[in-house]
């Protein structure tokens, strides 16, 4: 993943270069540094802790310049040490380093470039496939910068943006994108680059989105792109206004904790007032588009990929289309068997992750180009790839575990199956009246879930001390079970395994003892008596069960059962208020152990790596 934000100008930069990192941690903080041009050399800071440490670093050691390039990590290549951080630098031992780079992505072939390199003179000071780039780039300096970089990307196999400069041409960075985004900010002899515009708001907001292949050239008061062939291109100036996400806490002790409470305006916000049902939510083509179309294909991953099987059942059952859902990074590399009559839709809260992105040129390259995504961010690279978009109005996500865009997003794909429904006559009037009844009662309904809170904690406290926890659910609240569970893992680093209901007695229930926590999720659906069968088979082996019942499913709280009430029955909408709770339970544990909640250890918001 990584950010990287790099600038020439007349004036230091530094600040700007640091406010750009912090807006990029969500891209990866495992570590962050800057180098800038200053009396002739190029000189670098960098720290393993976030951007905040890096700063008081940069003023006691005096780093600020007119020319400078930055960089926050996420770790592929070498730990996350200073000396694997970014900058890089590359130049002749005996004098001063030359080439300063930045590098978001993987270089595949970096081994056998290292060993052409070391071959001839470099020493290696990290074990990142990134200093590699930066050696290339020297060894290939002949006086033009834009020159070397072009001849070393054309070495290069695998993903990357990249921003570099030169001491020797001190007023100029280049940069580069190769299947990782990379953004152009354009200013008054000043120019600025980015992993995204997010990082410059506030600094420039006309931007223009590199394409795969492009070279760019920064100067003051010029900005040059080549395409892959070395062409020189116009690329289109967009005026963009982003929310740098500076959003104050408030009364919260996280962004995760805000975020959650969010969640009633954000599917508010995701509703959009609408009024009726109709494909063209979904885009002006859609009429024509869902009208073609014979099944589904939903490709995402992690939480996304979570929304997508909730779809599954909403999909086939209200508008009786079949549907599959792959995880995008398996889909991209399989045989599978395309059909051009297929609705490929991806589903992304960034917009920007790559096994997503590239499931879908891959879906698009095998004849299918019916494309929809259902996103957050209406700039991002998936909108602009896919013929319908419907955007989720979450608003900036800070917390790195997903929780409003979760729950947008399946605001937004129940719609969608909505309008699937209507286009292929299987929608009558009284059955899209009452969705959209129950549609706008959602903001509502998820407020009362929320002031559950307290009795949630009571739970939490108990699960901190536990290593293993498993979820279950059946029906349309398996996937919720799978992403409580997820939630659960990525911000406490409880081990959680999330089952369907019926599945435990085929091996998990080997696992259940008075030590294992059984999270289960128990709406009043037809489901119900076979639910309660599967709680017995716990019960009967010592297992704990944390129950989330609705309020007409007659289970109570007894040795061994504990059971938190749902307010209401939600009927096919279920599937939202049941996730509320468990993203209550994952938060109040993870701060009962004392993680970083926000920004949990290896993870990173945006995954712009394969
Ligand atoms: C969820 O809490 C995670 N942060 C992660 O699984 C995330 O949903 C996944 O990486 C997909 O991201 P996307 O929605 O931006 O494509």
């Amino acid at each position: 993943m990584c950010g990287i934000v790099g600038a020439v100008a007349q004036r230091d930069i530094t600040p700007v270069l640091l406010e750009g990192l912090k807006r990029l941690e969500y891209r990866g903080y495992d570590s962050c540094g800057v180098a800038v041009y200053a009396e002739g050399e190029l000189r670098r800071a960098r720290s393993t802790e976030r951007v905040a440490e890096l700063l008081s670093q940069v003023e006691k050691d005096k780093v600020a310049g007119f020319t400078g390039i930055a960089h926050t990590r996420w770790a592929t290549h070498g730990a996350p040490a200073t000396h694997n951080a970014h900058p890089h630098f590359s130049g002749n031992a005996k004098s001063s380093p030359r080439i300063a780079l930045v590098h978001n992505g993987i270089i595949e072939n970096h081994d056998e470039l290292r060993e052409e390199l070391q071959a001839a003179g470099y020493v290696f000071e990290s074990q990142t496939d990134t200093e590699v780039i930066a050696h290339l780039v020297d060894h290939l300096y002949a006086g033009d910068l834009l020159e070397a970089v072009q001849q070393a990307t054309r070495r290069l196999t695998g993903a990357y943006a990249i921003a570099v400069f030169c001491r020797d041409e001190p007023h100029r960075v280049v940069g580069a994108r190769h299947g990782s985004p990379l953004v152009v900010g354009r200013g008054v002899n000043e120019n600025f680059l980015a992993s995204d515009a997010l990082a410059l708001a506030g600094t420039t907001d006309q931007i223009t989105y590199l394409e795969d292949g492009d070279v760019v050239d920064l100067q003051l008061a010029r900005v040059w792109i080549t395409d892959s062939e070395g062409r020189a291109v116009d690329r289109e100036v967009h005026t963009v206004q982003v929310h740098t996400g500076a959003a104050e806490l408030g009364p919260y002790r996280h962004y995760m904790q805000k975020e959650i409470f969010e969640q009633p305006r954000a599917v508010a916000d995701t509703l959009q007032d609408i009024e009726s049902i109709t494909p063209e939510l979904f885009g002006d083509q859609a009429y024509k588009v869902f009208k073609d179309i014979d099944n589904v294909l939903i490709l995402a991953c992690g939480t996304s990929y979570y929304a997508g099987l909730t779809a599954r059942y909403w999909i086939e059952s209200i508008a009786k289309i079949p549907v599959n859902v792959e995880i995008a990074s398996e889909y991209r590399y399989r045989d599978s068997v395309p059909n051009p009559r297929s609705l490929v839709v991806t589903i992304s809260q960034s917009g920007e992750t790559a096994d997503t992105l590239a499931a879908l040129k891959h879906a698009r390259g095998l004849g299918m180009e019916h494309t929809l995504t259902i996103c957050n961010v209406a700039t991002s690279a998936m909108v602009r790839e896919c013929k319908l978009a419907y955007i989720t109005r979450a608003g900036v996500e800070i917390g790195v575990a997903s929780t409003k865009a979760f729950t947008t997003q399946l605001t937004a794909l129940f719609l969608l199956a909505l309008a699937l429904a209507q286009t292929k006559d299987k929608l009558s009037e009284e059955k899209e009246a009452e969705s959209l009844k129950a549609l706008r009662h959602l903001p509502v309904a998820i407020g009362a879930v929320l002031a559950l809170e307290p009795q949630i904690m009571a739970w939490a406290d108990r699960f901190a001390s536990k290593e293993n926890a498993l979820f279950l659910g059946r029906g349309m609240h398996y996937p919720i079970a799978l992403e409580g569970a997820l939630k659960l893992k990525e911000i406490s680093y409880i081990h959680a395994e999330a089952y369907p209901a019926g599945e435990l007695k085929h091996g998990p229930l080997a696992l259940v003892t008075e030590a294992m926590p059984v999270v289960t999720i128990a709406p009043r659906d037809e489901l119900l008596e076979k639910l309660k069968s599967n709680m017995q088979e716990v019960h009967a082996r010592g297992g704990e069960l944390y129950v989330f019942a609705d309020a007409d499913t007659r289970i109570g709280s007894s040795e061994g059962i504990h059971v938190i009430r749902m307010p209401e029955n939600y009927g096919k909408l279920s599937p939202i208020l049941h996730t509320i709770p468990l993203q209550l339970l994952a938060y109040h544990t993870a701060c009962a152990r004392g993680t970083d909640v926000d920004k949990p250890r290896n993870l990173a918001k945006s995954v712009t790596v394969e």
